[in-house]
């Protein structure tokens, strides 16, 4: 499922790039381009790197 619509990136895409060790809104931008554009898909990419914070505090 895309999570940004204008750079086509998937949920994937993001999940890959927090595993691969990025921790912020911005270093997914620069990684995978989400939020270049009309960045409407910021909140979505917070929301899955709270989410990924959130499992690995529980883990
Ligand atoms: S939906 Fe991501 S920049 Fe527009």
């Amino acid at each position: 499922m895309y999570v940004c619509i204008c750079m086509a990136v998937t949920e994937s895409e993001v999940h890959d790039c927090i595993a691969a060790g990025a921790r912020s809104a911005r270093q997914i931008r620069d990684a995978t381009g989400a939020g270049k554009d009309c960045a409407t898909c910021v909140r979505k990419v917070c929301a899955i790197l709270k989410r990924s914070e959130e499992l690995a505090a529980t883990a």
